[in-house]
C-alpha cells in the first residue's frame, strides 16, 4: 500500500507556520485520537463517579488487552502509568533487592532514570556504578560483551534503555534480558524510546522490566506510558504506592478474585492506587486504529527514511559530524556535535527564532554541545532541508 504522506500530515494539529523536529520529547498526537479523547472526556464529566471512575475499569482493562497485544505481552504483565519515569519508579522500589549487592547502569542512560537507579540501590543498601557503552559498534556482540563482562557475582540489576534518548542507539535488549537471567542479574529496561518506533515482543523475552512511553513514538495522548513486569516478579513486588489493592499479590490469598474487570490481583495492587483520569489511557485504541490504518511496516520505513535524509543533509553534506551509530545500531533520533559558542538552549531557540524549528539540544559529558532531530512521520523532506539550510547559516 502506497501512503499518502501529505495527506498523513494532515490528521495532526501541528501549526503549519512551525517545523516540528523533535518526536523524541513528545509526539505530535493524530487528530483522530484527539478527538477520541474530548469525547471520552465529555462523556465521563456527564457524571464523574459512574462513568469517570468506577464504569472505566472494564473499558480500560479492554484498553490494556489491545494495547498489551501490540507490545506481545501478556495483558496481565502490562501496567498503564503516566510516563516511564513513574513506571520504573515502581519498578525499581517495588522489588526487593539484595543489601550488599549492586546496581549497573550504562553511561548513555537518561538523567531521570539514573537518579531513581542511584536512590533505589543507596536505600537499599546496594552499591551503585555507571559502565561505558561502546559509542560506534561494529558488532551487536559488541554491544553484548560490553555489558555482560560488567555483571559480577554482587550485580543485582543493570538498568539499560532500549534506544538511548542522546544517539538513538539501539541496545540488544531482547539477547541481553536472556543472558542476564542466566546470570541471575535483573534487567531493567528503560524504553522511553521503545514502543512505536521499534518492534517489540515482550512477552517472549527474559527482560524482568520494561518501562515504556506511549506519547512518543507510538502517539499517544499525553500521560501514557505502561510498565512490563515478568510473571515470575509478580509475587515478589512490594507496592511502594499502596490503595486499595492492599499489598497481596498472590491469587490464593487475595479475596478478590474477578478484580474490577481484571482477573488477576497484581493489576489491583499495583495499578488501581487511586482515582486519575483514564480518558487518556482508552483513546489509545484509537491510537491503535490509526497505526494500523496506515500500517506499522509503512510507519517504521518512513521514520527510517527520513532519519536517512537527516543524517545525509546535516553529516555529510553540511559536515556536522554525526555522533549516531551506524544506521543498523539506531533508530529514530540522530545526534550532531555543534561547533561554535551555542550553549543547548541557545541552540535550541536561534534555531526556533530563525525558522521556527522545534529540535532538542543538550551537552554531552566533555562539554559538547549536541543538537538531536527526530522527525515524526507528519515530517516532511522539504522540512529537513529548511533545517539543513537554517543551520548552514547559523553555523557560518
Ligand atoms: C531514555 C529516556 N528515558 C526516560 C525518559 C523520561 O520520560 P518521561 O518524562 O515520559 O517519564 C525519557 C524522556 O525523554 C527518555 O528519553
Amino acid at each position: 500500500m502506497r501512503v499518502d504522506w501529505k495527506a498523513v500530515r494532515r490528521q495532526f494539529l501541528l501549526d503549519p507556520r512551525e517545523i516540528y523536529l523533535n518526536a523524541g520529547t513528545f509526539s505530535a498526537l493524530p487528530r483522530p485520537v484527539l478527538e477520541a479523547q474530548q469525547r471520552l472526556m465529555a462523556h465521563a464529566e456527564g457524571n464523574p463517579t459512574r462513568r469517570g471512575a468506577r464504569n472505566r475499569l472494564r473499558p480500560l482493562w479492554r484498553a490494556q488487552r489491545r494495547v498489551a497485544r501490540y507490545l506481545g505481552a501478556d495483558p496481565e504483565d502490562i501496567l498503564f502509568h503516566i510516563n516511564v519515569t513513574q513506571a520504573l519508579n515502581q519498578a525499581l522500589f517495588s522489588h526487593p533487592w539484595p543489601k550488599g549487592g549492586e546496581f549497573l547502569a550504562g553511561d548513555l542512560e537518561y538523567g531521570a532514570i539514573v537518579n531513581c537507579a542511584r536512590e533505589v540501590a543507596r536505600r537499599s543498601g546496594m552499591s551503585f556504578r555507571v559502565f561505558p557503552i561502546p559509542r560506534e559498534p561494529r558488532s551487536e556482540d559488541e554491544l553484548v560483551e560490553a555489558v555482560l563482562r560488567e555483571a559480577k557475582p554482587a550485580t543485582a540489576g543493570i538498568l539499560l534503555s532500549h534506544v538511548i534518548s542522546a544517539t538513538g542507539m539501539v541496545l540488544p535488549v531482547e539477547r541481553l534480558g536472556t543472558a542476564l537471567r542466566r546470570r541471575g542479574v535483573r534487567l531493567v529496561v528503560d524504553g522511553a524510546h521503545g514502543p512505536g518506533l521499534v518492534p517489540l515482543k515482550l512477552g517472549s523475552t527474559d527482560i524482568d522490566f520494561y518501562g515504556g512511553n506511549l506519547h512518543k513514538w507510538f502517539m499517544g495522548p499525553k500521560g501514557t506510558a505502561f510498565l512490563y513486569v515478568a510473571r515470575d516478579l509478580h509475587l515478589k513486588l512490594r507496592p511502594h504506592v499502596v490503595g486499595w489493592g492492599g499489598v497481596e499479590t498472590d491469587p490464593r490469598k487475595h479475596k478478590v478474585h474477578d478484580v474490577k474487570g481484571t482477573a488477576w490481583p497484581f493489576q489491583y495492587v499495583f495499578q488501581f492506587q487511586g482515582l486519575y483520569d483514564a480518558c487518556p489511557f482508552l483513546a489509545l485504541e484509537e491510537t491503535l486504529r490509526f497505526r494500523r490504518a496506515i500500517g506499522e511496516t509503512n510507519i517504521r520505513r518512513r521514520i527510517a527514511a527520513l532519519i536517512a535524509l537527516v543524517r545525509r543533509r546535516l553529516g555529510k553534506e553540511l559536515g556536522l559530524r554525526e555522533r549516531s551509530p551506524a544506521p543498523e545500531f539506531s533508530a529514530g533520533l540522530a545526534a550532531f556535535e555543534v561547533p561554535g559558542e551555542f550553549a543547548p538552549y541557545g541552540l535550541e531557540e536561534a534555531v526556533f527564532r530563525a525558522s521556527r524549528i522545534t529540535v532538542a539540544a543538550w551537552k554531552d559529558a566533555p562539554g559538547r554541545t549536541l543538537l538531536r532531530v527526530s522527525p515524526g512521520i507528519w515530517s516532511s523532506e522539504a522540512e529537513i532541508d529548511a533545517l539543513a539550510e537554517t543551520l548552514g547559516r547559523l553555523l557560518r
